[in-house]
């Protein structure tokens, strides 16, 4: 519980490590990649996108059961399965990022490697690619859950999106025309959240701050589509509405556990993905009907989640989105 707590502090603390890395990556792909296809996706973010950049020794990502479902070993990515990012890449028609392995060849020094980035598919010319941040609100829910002052709230949105908004006018400055930003998903309905009620219903407390959140978000992104210059789109994927339209209406979507995660410690000193100090029983316990579970762990979807909430994305028109 407490590895898996510190590590999604230490994945999501700022987009900014992540953005110098794109540029290091940039100049090392451009010589690799000539020949390529013209539509690229590049992938910015957190736990939510992440397929497989976290590093080995401190992420429960790369330990099992994760990625039990798909490819059936653990593969960085935080849930049983193919995540966000491999559904957006195939809508795209394109095969999922590349994850960069920049540590092997100790081109940036590790630590900061820790920060969840998730780098996508590199070349040259960036002006015909998508940009996608992923902002998985880890930060608003630790501030939430530890810091507890939800009076002071609202002014710390403010300064996250304040951030943001400076990351993203950053990418639109490496040339990049299309920029898709996530919207935080509710919050109040992860089963870090549910748990104290049995995870029997959404904490609506977490839920309304989300919803000011991304409204606050919204304004800015509007904003930043009103003062461009150049032809730059700035445009947000519905999380919220999706993960929500699931979350309400779970049996059409064949969704039978909607807010206990899958994937249970065997107690609560154990983290998913233990073993025990010889390495030979496993702590944690994987519930048999993964593909009608919602949840994988505390804060991620299974795949099967991930589908529901992409077909979501896609009725509500992902094609305006990345097209
Ligand atoms: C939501 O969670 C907070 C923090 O754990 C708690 O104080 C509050 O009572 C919860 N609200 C609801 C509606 O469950």
């Amino acid at each position: 519980m407490d590895s898996q707590k510190h590590l999604f502090i230490l994945l999501c603390l700022s987009l900014v490590p992540v953005l110098l890395l794109g540029q290091m990556d940039m100049q090392v792909e451009a010589t690799r990649h000539l020949n390529h296809p013209s539509k690229k996706l590049f992938v910015f973010g957190d736990s939510y996108v992440d397929t497989g950049n976290t590093i080995k020794p401190i992420s429960g990502s790369w330990r099992a059961p994760y990625g039990i479902t798909f490819p059936r070993k653990p593969s960085g990515r935080f849930s049983d399965g193919i995540v966000l990012t491999d559904f957006l890449a195939k809508y795209l028609g394109l095969r999922s990022p590349i994850i960069h392995k920049l540590w092997y060849n100790n081109i940036v020094p590790e630590h900061d490697l820790k920060y969840g980035m998730n780098f996508a598919y590199g070349g040259t010319d960036i002006t015909n690619s998508i940009a996608y941040v992923s902002v998985a609100g880890n930060d608003y829910y630790d501030y939430m859950a530890i810091d507890g002052s939800l009076s002071g709230f609202p002014s710390f949105i403010e300064s996250v999106i304040k951030q943001t908004t400076t990351n993203l006018i950053h990418l639109q400055s490496l040339g990049f025309k299309r920029i898709v930003v996530g919207d935080l998903q509710p919050l109040g309905c992860l089963p870090q959240a549910t748990a104290q009620n049995s995870f029997q219903s959404c904490n609506s407390t977490f839920n309304d701050l989300v919803a000011l959140r991304n409204n606050l978000m919204k304004q800015s992104i509007t904003k930043l589509n009103q003062e461009t210059k150049d032809h730059t789109t700035f445009t947000i994927l519905g999380l919220f509405d999706s993960f929500r339209s699931v979350l309400n209406h779970p049996s059409s979507h064949n969704i039978k556990e909607r807010l206990k995660p899958c994937c249970i410690g065997v107690s609560d000193e154990y983290t998913y993905g233990s073993v025990d100090s010889e390495h030979t029983t496993n702590k944690y316990l994987v519930c048999e009907n993964l593909e009608s579970t919602f949840f994988w762990d505390q804060l991620h979807p299974t795949q099967a989640g991930w589908n529901d909430v992409y077909n979501e994305l896609e009725k509500r028109g992902l094609h305006q989105i990345l097209y």
